[in-house]
């Protein structure tokens, strides 16, 4: 059907009946009708990606479709949408808030990072030499994390991991697994279990699925990775079921009790409740034995039928994973060792400038496209002007006595998620006519301003180059403006880069304000009439722009794009502050040089002077504060969530000062913030008590001058109860 003839009929619906007064002979070609819209949109969707009406509007036919059915038995036919084995009952997959965040796993590469690992562990938990730590060994596998809720028992919900916090809803494709048991087996299964692992599809199955695909004429897939991503994304639960996805259980959310006091029990656990877990998973009690798990591992890797990317260690005991909490979003007491990144030689055929959303310049090798490691990488970061010209500063550098040359046969590498990079040059290979690369000296942007090298913090030229164009540069506030839109900040559905650079291009998009007042303008834009947008495609824009006029605090904090202002930063400056006039007050003071407002800032865990220079320069300009002030007036900005505790020190400010005997100050810190106190580094007025250990020194005296309440560590442990 075309989008022409859908429009048409979507309009027409619009001003039909109530079921109620449908007569028989209506209610016959009205289902018909529907019946057709539903498979259009159903396509659209699924399998192209690409839907051409809301989620509401997609509701409201379904709700609709429903309701004639219900009311009228004997019309619903074996081809019904209704009928459809494992059809959701509409729309994308909901939203799903994990009870407990989902994390990842910080990195190791070389073996030095794992006695790092055991080492930093043993001084956290303040273990002797002679203490044993014993580690559950575990392949990483190569898939996509998922987390499987069972209530009383039954599998009630199965979401994936999103961004941490927040997932889609995929029970109904999950339910299709063999792997994933519907109920739990055995008794005394507590209340509420869930139970985390990886969906992965064996590379048998991807060869096979990608054969089918390429015969139908159907996407082929990169890795077993997107496979098992693109398989689980299917709104028809039936696509699903036909391509073989497996499940291995490795770790667990909420649980209202815990069946084990180990990571070894709890997979032992897993497997009586009717899960497999991995198979080469083994109990370690040394890092010795850790090291050669690793290299036992990356020997059969080959030879096993799914994918894994490393190892990945964790503490055995709970009791002490519980004691060594979180860094940011990664445990203390796990890390994945990583297997070394995959390798492949091409030739480099060109090198182009990449003007970033701090103006920084990023020289973008154009190569030969090649597979490394299961992806075709066509483009690769040569990093800086001195990357290229084999020369090195503390940063990343070239194999010495190289250099890159446009035309030379290159040696790029692939880790993970990383960028593709070149890590070498073969130079016996290299051809007469290769040619030098001369760096800018001027932005590719049309306003030509001139490139100055960024300085190091010891205030030496560094290597990263920049436009000086600041905001007044259109590849600075296109990048933003990317930024902006994309899934992490303002996850605004059809508004990707493309777009974005059109309607820059177009001027109708100058700042992110200029995008929430789109849809009024549009009556002079007439966005429909431009190649690549329909009166549907156009709507679906504006329902996607609306639909997130709500925006959680982080999530604008990460989307202003403040340079050194990250995903991670901007949740702890969201929770820090829990909300935007908070938040925007403290930095309209820093910017100000407000000495007090600095000191809070920097008193919050993880942030210091970089972040503060950077919120400073950012809300010291007054176009920047111009572009917050436009784009607050059309955005509702959300609190952020304070962590959830009833802890008597929840919402309290604690500084640590002098040694603490019964714990280290880290793991004091860490608890004090698992309760939902802040951590602070310095006393203010604000802090709500100093615990002073034996040798507390300045600290004291200013808790002292501020009235602070001092506790010792006893005290502090009364306090906590514990
Ligand atoms: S434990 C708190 N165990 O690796 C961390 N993760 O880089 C819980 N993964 O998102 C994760 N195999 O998707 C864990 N045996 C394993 C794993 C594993 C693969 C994935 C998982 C996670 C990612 C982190």
């Amino acid at each position: 059907m075309t989008d022409h003839k859908l429009d048409h009929m979507i309009a027409k619906s619009k001003t039909l009946s109530p079921v109620d007064e449908l007569t028989k002979a209506q209610v016959k070609v009205e289902l018909k009708r529907l019946t057709l819209e539903l498979e259009s949109h159903d396509k659209h969707y699924y399998q192209e990606d690409a839907p051409k009406i809301t989620d509401a509007e997609y509701d409201a036919l379904r709700k609709r479709f429903n309701a004639i059915e219900a009311r009228f038995p004997e019309f619903v036919t074996g081809d019904s949408p209704s009928q459809k084995i494992g059809a959701q009952p509409s729309g994308r997959f909901a939203k799903v808030r994990h009870a407990v965040p989902m994390l990842s796993l910080d990195n190791a590469f070389a073996e030095d990072d794992v006695v790092d690992f055991a080492a930093r562990i043993r001084r956290f938990l303040r273990l002797g030499d002679d203490d044993k730590i014993d580690f559950s060994a575990e392949p990483k596998i190569d898939g996509l994390s998922m987390s499987l809720r069972y209530e009383g028992g039954e599998l009630v919900t199965a979401a994936t991991r999103g961004d941490g916090a927040e997932g889609e809803d995929v029970t109904a494709n999950i339910r299709t697994l063999k792997d994933v048991p519907k109920l739990l087996k055995g008794r005394n299964v507590p209340e509420v279990c869930e139970v985390r692992g990886e969906v992965y599809m064996t590379k048998q199955a991807f060869l096979a699925l990608n054969e089918r695909q390429k015969a139908a004429g159907d996407t082929v897939f990169a890795n077993p990775r997107n496979s098992a991503a693109g398989s689980l994304r299917q709104k028809d639960a039936a696509i699903t079921a036909s391509r073989p996805l497996g499940f291995f259980a490795y770790a667990w959310g909420q649980m209202s009790a815990m069946p084990a006091d180990t990571q070894s029990g709890m997979i032992g656990w897993f497997e009586r409740c009717g899960f497999r877990t991995n198979p080469l998973t083994k109990l370690c009690h040394s890092v010795e034995q850790l090291i050669a798990f690793h290299r036992k591992i990356e020997e059969q890797r080959g030879k096993l039928d799914y994918d894994i990317d490393g190892v990945v260690y964790k503490v055995d005991r709970i009791d002490w994973q519980e004691r060594l909490g979180f860094v940011s979003r990664t445990p203390r007491w796990a890390i994945a060792h990583k297997f070394p990144a995959e390798r492949a030689i091409t030739v480099l055929r060109d090198i182009e400038i990449q003007v970033g959303r701090t103006g920084s310049f990023t020289p973008v090798g154009k190569l030969e496209p090649i597979g490394v490691g299961g992806v075709i990488v066509q483009n690769v970061t040569l990093h800086n002007e001195d990357y290229i010209k084999g020369i090195g500063g503390d940063g990343e550098q070239l194999r010495e006595g190289r250099d890159i040359r446009i035309g030379d046969t290159v040696i790029v590498q692939r880790a993970g998620d990383v960028i593709p990079q070149v890590v070498d040059v073969v130079l016996d290979k290299r051809p007469r006519n290769a040619k030098v690369f001369h760096f800018p000296k001027k932005c590719p942007c049309p306003l030509h301003t001139d490139v100055v090298r960024e300085e190091t913090a010891t205030g030496e030229e560094g290597a990263r180059a920049r436009c000086t164009g600041e905001f007044a540069c259109p590849y600075q506030k296109i990048e933003h403006l990317k930024l902006f839109a994309s899934r992490r900040a303002f996850d605004i559905e059809g508004l990707g880069e493309k777009q974005i650079e059109f309607f820059f291009e177009k001027e109708w998009v100058r700042e992110p304000a200029d995008i929430f007042t789109l849809p009024a303008r549009n009556n002079r834009i007439r966005l429909e009439e431009n190649e690549g947008y329909g009166e549907t495609s156009v709507r679906n824009l504006f329902a996607a722009i609306e639909e997130r006029r709500r925006i959680a605090l982080e999530r604008f904090i990460f989307a202003l794009g403040m340079r050194h202002v990250g995903e991670t930063t901007a949740l702890v400056l969201a929770r820090g502050y829990g909300s935007w006039k908070a938040f925007h007050d403290a930095c309209l003071k820093v910017a100000k040089g407000d000495e007090e407002a600095i000191a809070e800032m920097d008193a919050l865990d993880q942030i210091g002077d970089t972040v503060i220079a950077s919120i400073k320069a950012y809300f010291g300009e007054s176009h920047n504060r111009g572009i917050v002030e436009r784009l607050t007036k059309e955005v509702t900005i959300v609190d952020a969530e304070k962590p959830k505790s009833n802890s008597a020190i929840a919402g309290k400010t604690v500084v640590f000062t002098g040694s603490l005997e019964k714990m280290t100050r880290d793991e004091a810190k860490a608890m004090a913030e698992r309760l939902g106190a802040k951590a602070a580094g310095s006393v203010s007025k604000k802090t709500d008590y100093v615990v002073a250990g034996p040798g507390a020194g300045s600290k004291l005296a200013d808790a002292k001058k501020h009235g602070v309440e001092v506790l010792t560590e006893d005290e502090w442990l009364d306090l906590i109860g514990q």
